[in-house]
C-alpha cells in the first residue's frame, strides 16, 4: 500500500520558489522563444500575486522539505478561478489533490463565490477531480503556429496599444462577459511584459508576443479585430498561441483557420453557478 500524502498547510510567499519549481517538473510546457530566467520571473511574479491577493486560496503540501502539492484559487467579484494545480509524480494519485482543490472549493465558498471557473489540463485524473466537483466540461481547442496575416481586416490600425491606461475599460468589459473584472489581476501582467490592446470601448486583448493571455468584448467583430491586432503587433516571427477556444468562440477559431493556424485538441474549460456570458472571450490560465 503506498503512503499517506503530505498534509495540506496555507502557502506562504515565501514558498513561491518551490511552487514554480513543481510547477516546473509536472505541468509547464517550455514556452518557445521564452528565456527561461525570464519564464521564472512572470511564473513568480503570478504566484506572489496571488498568494497576496487571496490567502486563503493558496495551498500547499510539502514532503521531506520540498513542495510536492499546490492549488491556488481567486476570487474577484462573486467569481471564483482555478489558477494552479499541480501535485508531484511520486505522490500523484494518493488524494492529496483532491484535498488541495477542497481546499480551494472551500475559500470560495466562504468568500460568497456565485460563479466557479477552471481551465483544465488534459491530466486525466485533474478531468476527473473536476467533473466529480460537480463542474460542467465544455471541450476546447487550441491553436499554435506562425500567422499569415494577410487576411487581417483593415480595422487593426484601430486597435491602440493602450497599456495600463486601457485597464479600467478592459475591467468593464472583462465584467460584462465574465462576470467579473480583471482590473486586480491586469497591472500584474503589464509589468511582466505584456501589452494591452483595446478597441474603442467594444474589446481588449492582453497579449505576450503573439501569446493571445486573455480577450474579451461587446461583440464577436470587435473580439475578431483586437485578436487580429495582436497577433499582427507581435515580434516577426513571433509563435501565435490561441488556447482555451470553447464552441462559444467560433469567431476565434474563424481567425486562427484564416491566419493559416493548425487547430489541436485542449484541455476543457469547466464551470458551473453563475458566471457571464463567457463569449466572445479567451480566458487567462492564470488570471482566468
Ligand atoms: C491533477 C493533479 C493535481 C491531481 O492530483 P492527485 O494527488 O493525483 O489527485 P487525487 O489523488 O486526489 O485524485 C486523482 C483522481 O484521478 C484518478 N486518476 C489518477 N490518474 C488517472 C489516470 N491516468 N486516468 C484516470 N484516472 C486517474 C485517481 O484514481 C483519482 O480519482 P478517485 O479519487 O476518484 O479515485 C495531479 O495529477 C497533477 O499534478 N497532474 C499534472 C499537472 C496537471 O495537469 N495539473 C492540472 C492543471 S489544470
Amino acid at each position: 500500500m503506498s503512503a499517506a500524502a503530505p498534509p495540506i498547510r496555507p502557502m506562504r510567499i515565501e514558498d513561491a520558489l518551490g511552487v514554480h519549481e513543481l510547477c516546473t517538473r509536472v505541468l509547464f510546457s517550455p514556452q518557445p522563444g521564452i528565456d527561461e530566467g525570464l519564464g521564472r520571473a512572470r511564473s513568480l511574479a503570478r504566484i506572489e500575486h496571488l498568494v497576496t491577493t487571496d490567502p486563503g486560496g493558496s495551498w500547499v503540501a510539502e514532503d521531506e522539505g520540498r513542495i510536492a502539492g499546490v492549488a491556488i484559487a481567486l476570487v474577484r467579484e462573486g467569481i471564483w478561478g482555478f489558477s494552479l494545480y499541480a501535485v508531484d509524480e511520486a505522490v500523484q494519485g494518493r488524494g492529496l489533490g483532491r484535498r488541495l482543490l477542497d481546499a480551494c472549493l472551500a475559500y470560495g465558498a466562504d468568500a460568497g463565490a456565485t460563479g466557479w471557473l477552471i481551465l483544465s489540463s488534459e491530466h486525466p485524473a485533474a478531468m476527473r477531480r473536476y467533473a466529480r466537483a460537480g463542474f460542467a466540461l465544455a471541450p476546447c481547442v487550441a491553436a499554435m503556429g506562425i500567422p499569415d496575416l494577410r487576411r487581417a481586416p483593415d480595422a487593426v490600425a484601430r486597435v491602440e496599444d493602450a497599456g495600463t491606461a486601457g485597464i479600467p475599460l478592459a475591467d468593464r468589459i472583462g465584467r460584462a462577459v465574465r462576470g467579473a473584472g480583471h482590473g486586480r489581476d491586469l497591472p500584474t501582467a503589464l509589468a511582466g511584459g505584456a501589452r494591452l490592446l483595446v478597441l474603442e470601448d467594444r474589446g481588449f486583448a492582453l497579449m505576450r508576443g503573439g501569446n493571445a493571455m486573455l480577450l474579451a468584448a461587446t461583440d464577436e467583430e470587435a473580439a475578431s479585430t483586437v485578436l487580429w491586432a495582436g497577433l499582427a503587433g507581435a515580434p516577426a516571427g513571433s509563435t501565435a498561441l490561441i488556447d482555451f477556444m470553447t464552441g462559444a468562440q467560433q469567431w476565434a477559431i474563424t481567425v486562427c483557420l484564416d491566419a493559416g493556424l493548425p487547430l489541436s485538441p485542449d484541455g476543457p474549460v469547466f464551470a458551473k453557478g453563475r458566471l457571464g456570458p463567457l463569449a466572445p472571450y479567451l480566458p487567462s490560465g492564470a488570471y482566468l
